[in-house]
């Protein structure tokens, strides 16, 4: 099978040498992209900025905004059978960023931001991918709950919900906990390293593939 896997956090510019972020270390989607390889697999991985070396056997697309991996993962999926989108993608970006280092003449400031381009939601409207497509929910509370809402409301075939509010999984951390969301069922997936959650995820994703091929 062939993947394509986000992964990391993006960098939304505010000037030549600020940005707005988050703490995604990128080890989740690198885990997952290795975890593809490792199983035989070709891996595209669409990478923000992290300090993580590449797995070996992936190919890898750096970018470093929301709209860069956009247009990555616009140009790449259809070489793709699965899509697995893990990056932890910034909501909003300054609207106009500035040219030069802002200078602090003032006590407060104010930057206006908008949407950036929902990738996730893009995946079957816009793109028209028809192949597995499997999301991540990253959540603080009523985590399955917003889950299922982002699995119907993006036309995904699973989503993938981590607990964010804990430190122990979830961002920076080398462990995850998750819950696997179907459309008919949830499948608890008790704390492991990233490495074997992925292991994991990949089995299920193949499996998702074969049965979507296997109907047509
Ligand atoms: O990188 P690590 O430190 O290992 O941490 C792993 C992780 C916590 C980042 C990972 O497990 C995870 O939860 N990734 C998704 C993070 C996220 O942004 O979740 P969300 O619920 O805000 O977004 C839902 C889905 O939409 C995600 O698949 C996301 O990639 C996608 N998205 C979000 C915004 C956007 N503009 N475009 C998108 O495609």
């Amino acid at each position: 099978m062939r993947f394509l896997i986000t992964a990391g956090p993006t960098r939304e510019a505010i000037d030549p040498v600020r940005y707005i972020s988050n703490k995604s270390s990128g080890k989740m989607g690198y885990a997952l992209a290795g975890a593809a390889a490792h199983e035989g697999h070709r891996a595209i991985l669409i990478s923000g900025p992290t300090a993580l070396d590449i797995p070996p056997g992936v190919d890898f697309l750096p970018v470093e905004s929301a709209q860069e991996m956009y247009e990555a993962v616009e140009r790449y999926i259809h070489q793709c059978d699965i899509a697995i989108l893990c990056a932890a993608v910034a909501d909003y970006r300054p609207i106009d960023p500035a040219k030069q280092k802002i200078k602090k003449n003032s006590d407060t400031m104010v930057i206006e931001l908008e949407k950036t381009p929902d990738i996730l939601g893009s995946v079957r409207d816009v793109f028209q991918f028809e192949g597995a497509l499997i999301g991540f929910a990253a959540e603080t509370n009523d985590v399955e709950v917003y889950a299922r809402g982002k699995l119907e409301r993006k036309k995904c075939d699973l989503i993938v919900a981590n607990d964010v509010s804990r430190h122990d999984i979830g961002f920076d951390s080398s462990q995850n906990e998750v819950t696997l969301i179907f459309p008919d069922r949830s499948e608890p997936l008790p704390k492991a390293s990233k490495e074997h959650i992925a292991l994991e995820i990949i089995e299920r994703a193949c499996i998702i593939q074969h049965n979507k091929t296997t109907k047509k």
